[in-house]
Formats: C-alpha cells, structure tokens, sequence
C-alpha cells in the first residue's frame, strides 16, 4: 500500500494516539485515510504494538495479523471458553502498549470480549479492562457488519447474551470509556459528486437524481480484465469457472476428503476444485511458514500433481490443509456454549480468483470493479461498501443499475453512531 503525506486531520488523530493511553475509534467514511493513518502508526509511532483485523484481506492490507492467529483465539463463538495462552504469547501480550485493530465492523460483540479476556490473561491483570492495553480501533460500521452465525444455539447465545452483534455492543465497553474521532475528509474519489452520492448509500437516503446518474454512470460494459465484485459466492463461482474454461491446457481436479457433518453450504473451500496453470488464484488460510495469507492473490504456475502457485515473482508449492468444524450446544440455564469438533475438510487452500466477494473487497481500492448485486444486496453496507472501492465513477461498472432495496442501513449502527454525536 502507498504511503502518502498525512493531512492535518490524519495527523492529528495520529498525535493524539501516540500521546495518550485513551481507547479510541477512528471512523469516517469509506476512504477517509483510516488504514493509512494505520499503516503510517505501524512505521512512526514509538509505542509497541500490534497490529490485527478481522479477516486475512484486512490484515494483509495494513500489514496485520488476523485477530485470531495473533492472539491464537479458537473460531467460532468464544463465550467463556478457556484460552490457550503458549508462554510466548503471554509474554508478546505483556509487552504491548497497544494493540490497533482495523475494519472494526467486521468484528463481533463476543470476539470483542475475547480480546479483552484475552489480554487480561496474558498480562496478569484480571480487573483492568485489556489488561492495561490501550485499543485503538479503525473502521466505519456503515461497512459491512459481522458475519451473523448460522447455528441457531449461536443465535440463541448472542440474543441472550448482546443487544447486538456489533462490536460496541460487547460487554467490555461498559466498564471501559471509549472516545471517538471522525474523520470527515475523503481521499479515495476526488469528485464531488461521486463522493455526494456514495455518503447517501452510506447512510440510505438516495434521491432519484443520485441513482439515475450512477445508474448512467454505471451502465456502459466493462474492459475484460476488470475484477468483479459480487455479493454471493454463488455468482463469484460461476464467473470464475467461465473465465478458467476459456484457459487451454492441463488442469488438475482436487476432490475436497470429508469426514463427518458438513452442511454442503458450509464447505470452507471448493469441494470440486479445479486449476489450470495461467489461473488467478486467492489463498484461504494463512501458511504456519508465512509465505502467504488468507486473500494473498497469485497465479497458478504449474499442476504437476502437486499445486504451484507463484506470489510476487516466487513461486511456491501448496499442499492441502485441514479445516475443523465445531458444533456449538447451547445451554440456557447455565448461560454456557460448550464445543466439540464434529467434521474435517481437506482441500487446497486455494480460490479462483477472477472474481471476490464484496466481503473479502473491504478495506481495498480498486481503480475499476464492476459491481454484480445479483437479485438484491442482502446485507446492511453491502452495496455502500461495493461501491465505494472504486476511485471514480469512470471505473464503476454495474452489471445492473441499482435498486432502491439494495441501500440497507443497521439501526443498530444509527443508533450508536447518534450516541456518538451527542456525546462527543
Ligand atoms: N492524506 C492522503 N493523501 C493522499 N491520498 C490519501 C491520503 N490518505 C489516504 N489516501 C488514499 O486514499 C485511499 C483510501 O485510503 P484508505 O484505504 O486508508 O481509507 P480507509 O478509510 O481505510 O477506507 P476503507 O473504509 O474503505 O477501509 C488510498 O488509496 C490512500 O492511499
Ligand atoms: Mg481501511
């Protein structure tokens, strides 16, 4: 990622992390600096600290971690389970002064609870909320939220548990004070214009006018290496698996080794993956020898058997990877989620990658995408987010024009971001 001069704004939120011990969230708009405020913290500030995200393509972008493989959380929902802190994460957990985490939106009421738990064992310090850690947090709730659990006991769990699934819902910001700074300047589109129409998706009050003229804007068809943004992994398949047909030459076929419950919808990875060298591919998971993480992009370079893919010039063997499933059984008279492992998948990490989703698309800019919301946008910020990656309307493609129903707000998110306003 470039590093442009901070402006004074950026600045001044830089300042004012380096120079107090205060929790803070960093919002504004989509492109108003936040991960570069981020990346600029990482090289400057005199602090020690640590770097994280929600997901690999959010970690990747500013040089982080996903939140789970730094603090070596289990996935699922954590409720009160027992963390597994090795010695030599208790002690990385005891020397930071702060710990900065980017595309806040993304991450859960429980997972936000986990990170608070989390550093009070580390650093021996049961009482303080994050141990004693400061958190500074980076990212806009009117992007996208978490992804809500599909088990109904989770579900059960978090209406018991939280007013919401949001981050600023969990339970450790009623004893911690958290401050909020906004940034109000935009720096990824430069039209007026464009900027106008994308702050009204943002917050759902697109007049006729905007529409019609992103709609015009949107409309003509796309150069052919122009990456596509959908919301369904369905549609995100189907593109893909044109776009690999017209490839000539050897490919290989990787059928996915089941054992036990997997709902198909569920599979981590393609069940049926099929490569051919020429391929654009995306990692799933990180690699424990970190040559690669979750959302690193690169280009299948051999299919002898074996799976080569070349990342930044080199070129690596991939081999297939595990993933677990838990099952989750919720108990609501003791308030407990106990967990056992019912199911493994094994399968290349791998994803073409011709195509993403809007969700793995947050956090980066594109100068072209063409935009797919396919029948309807189906999430809160799902289409402000799709949108909003682009740097001007002469790089939105839209695969068909936007639709009154795709622009959905979280009152959830209104709700907090009021509170905010009057508090501030
Ligand atoms: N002060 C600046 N001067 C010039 N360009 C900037 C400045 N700040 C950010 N940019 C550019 O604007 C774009 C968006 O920045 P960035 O990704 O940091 O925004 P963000 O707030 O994190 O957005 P998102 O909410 O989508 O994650 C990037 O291309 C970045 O290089
Ligand atoms: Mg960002």
């Amino acid at each position: 990622m470039p590093r442009p001069e901070l402006s004074a704004e950026q600045r001044a939120v830089y300042e004012r992390i380096e120079h107090t011990r205060e929790h803070l969230f960093i919002t504004g708009r989509a492109g108003t600096g936040k991960s570069t405020i981020l990346n600029h913290l990482s090289w400057n500030t005199s602090k020690i600290i640590a770097v994280c995200a929600p997901t690999g393509v959010a970690a990747l972008n500013v040089g982080g971690q996903t939140i789970h493989s730094l603090l070596r959380l289990p996935t699922g929902i954590i409720a009160d389970h027992d963390l597994d802190q090795p010695a030599e994460l208790k002690k990385m957990l005891a020397a930071i002064d702060t710990l900065v985490i980017d595309e806040i939106s993304m991450v859960s009421a429980d997972l936000m609870d986990a990170i608070d738990r989390s550093l009070r064992l580390a650093r021996g310090k049961r009482h303080d909320p994050f141990g004693g850690a400061q958190i500074i947090m980076f990212g806009d709730p009117y992007q996208l939220p978490p992804v809500p659990p599909r088990d109904p006991h989770e579900r059960a769990y978090f209406a018991d548990t939280y007013r919401s699934l949001w981050f600023f819902d969990a339970n450790v910001w009623k004893s911690a004070p958290l401050s909020t700074f906004e940034l109000l300047e935009v720096h990824r589109q430069r039209d007026d214009r464009f900027k106008q129409i994308l702050g009204a998706v943002r917050h759902g009050v697109v007049t006729e006018d905007q529409a019609n003229e992103l709609n015009a804007a949107g409309a003509r068809p796309a150069p052919r290496d122009v990456i596509t943004l959908a919301t369904t992994n369905a549609t995100v398949n189907r593109l893909n698996a044109q776009r690999l047909a017209e490839i000539k030459g050897s490919s290989l076929r990787a059928v996915a080794e089941i054992n036990g419950e997997f709902r198909e919808n569920t599979y981590p990875a393609d069940e049926v993956l099929e490569l051919k060298p020429g391929a654009q591919v995306m990692f799933l998971r990180n690699d424990p020898d970190g040559r690669w993480v979750n959302g690193t992009i690169g280009t299948v370079s051999r299919v002898s058997g074996t799976v080569w893919v070349e990342v930044d010039r080199e070129e690596f063997e991939v081999e297939p990877m595990v993933w677990e499933r838990y099952r989750y059984r919720y108990d609501s008279e003791t308030k407990k989620l106990e967990k056992e492992v019912v199911a493994e998948f094994e399968q290349f990490p791998l994803r073409l990658a011709w195509a993403v989703t809007v969700h793995k698309s947050q956090g980066h800019t594109y100068d072209a995408a063409i935009v797919d919301l396919g029948p309807r946008a189906f999430s809160a910020g799902q289409t402000y987010v799709a949108l909003s990656r682009v740097r001007s309307l002469d790089g939105l493609y839209l695969q068909r024009p936007l639709q009154p129903r795709d622009v959905i707000v979280d009152p959830n998110v209104v709700r907090f971001m009021r509170g905010k306003e009057e508090t501030a």
